[in-house]
């Protein structure tokens, strides 16, 4: 059995993914789960999860955390605008450790979009295109989690965005977990690219309908200029330039730039992706 090891493993995103790998069948002894700090991994090394300390920004810690490894899992880190750097060091690590499959989560249509937060993800695909390992890209479109991170905002101030009557195609971090969970542990996905994103697509306006369904609350959506959102965003205490880049992406939704017909989620996972619907009102519970 390869030995798959899942980079920033403490990241939502990360944790699901070990999840589902779990799920799959896949030996905790045959996983490594990196992090910054090993202590927020302790439940996975409790399960026999191989823990290795590793920070993008530090090489040396990157050879130790790939030793051994046949498979990654590079998860983008948060850094927006400037993580290109990182992630360029995880993947030259990778290539000095002899991976045989190096998969990153990148953004929906990631050649094609002009939303500012798809520099980084470009810069670090084309780095991909230029490696001797065998890549995969999951191109991941937006979780529904984005609109319920933060659900007592949404019902104090309503939701607000610069989107218009764009739609979104969303899908649960869960659904993308197990996408990745599948490339990892299956075969025949070198070279791929996934375009990954929701069966549905959204408004804004429908967003906020199903919030206040699930909430029993009055949610409307309010649209404002791009400058506008990344101002409001600048007040709620979003700094620089993470309240321009998300109110951009904002806009993105307003041009189309994250829906996608490609059926590569649904596809990928076996199933329909989870409806925002349900998600949203999971989500609701938490703040009944
Ligand atoms: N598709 C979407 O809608 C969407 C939404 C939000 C984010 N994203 C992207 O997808 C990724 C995963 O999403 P998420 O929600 O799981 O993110 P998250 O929970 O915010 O986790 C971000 C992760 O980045 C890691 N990280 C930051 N700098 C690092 C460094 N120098 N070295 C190693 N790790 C570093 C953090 O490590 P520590 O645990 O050590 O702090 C953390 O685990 C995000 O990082 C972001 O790139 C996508």
């Amino acid at each position: 059995m390869p030995t798959i090891a899942v980079t920033a493993a403490t990241s939502h995103l990360g944790r699901l993914v070990v999840e589902a790998l779990l799920e799959r069948g896949v030996a905790a002894g045959s996983m490594v789960a990196t992090t910054r700090d090993a202590a927020k991994a302790a439940d996975l090394a409790a399960v026999g999860v191989d823990v290795r300390v590793a920070d993008y920004a530090d090489p040396a810690t990157l050879d130790t955390a790939l030793a051994g490894v046949d498979r990654v899992l590079l998860v983008s880190s948060d850094a927006v605008g400037d993580r290109a750097e990182g992630h360029l060091n995880v993947i030259a690590a990778a290539e000095r450790a002899g991976v045989q499959l190096l998969a990153y989560t990148s953004v929906l249509k990631a050649d094609a979009t002009a939303m500012l937060l798809a520099a980084d993800h470009q810069a670090t695909e084309r780095r991909l295109a230029e490696s001797p390992v065998p890549t995969v890209l999951l191109r991941n479109g937006w979780y529904t989690e984005n609109y319920t991170a933060q659900l007592e905002v949404a019902l104090e101030h309503g939701l607000v965005g610069s989107a218009g009557d764009g739609r979104v195609a969303v899908a649960s971090r869960r659904d993308y977990a197990e996408a990745a969970a599948v490339v990892l542990s299956g075969d025949g996905h070198e070279g791929a690219v996934y375009e990954l994103a929701g069966d549905e697509a959204l408004t804004m306006s429908e967003l906020a309908a199903l919030i206040s369904e699930a909430t029993g609350r009055d949610v409307a959506y309010q649209d404002v200029p791009v400058e506008t959102f990344a101002g409001i965003l600048a007040g709620a205490g979003l700094p620089e330039p993470l309240n321009a880049v998300i109110a951009d992406s904002s806009a993105g939704i307003g041009r189309g730039e994250l829906v996608s017909d490609s059926g590569d989620l649904s596809r990928l996972i076996g199933r329909p992706t989870t409806p925002a619907a349900e998600t949203i009102r999971d989500a609701a519970q938490l703040v009944a």
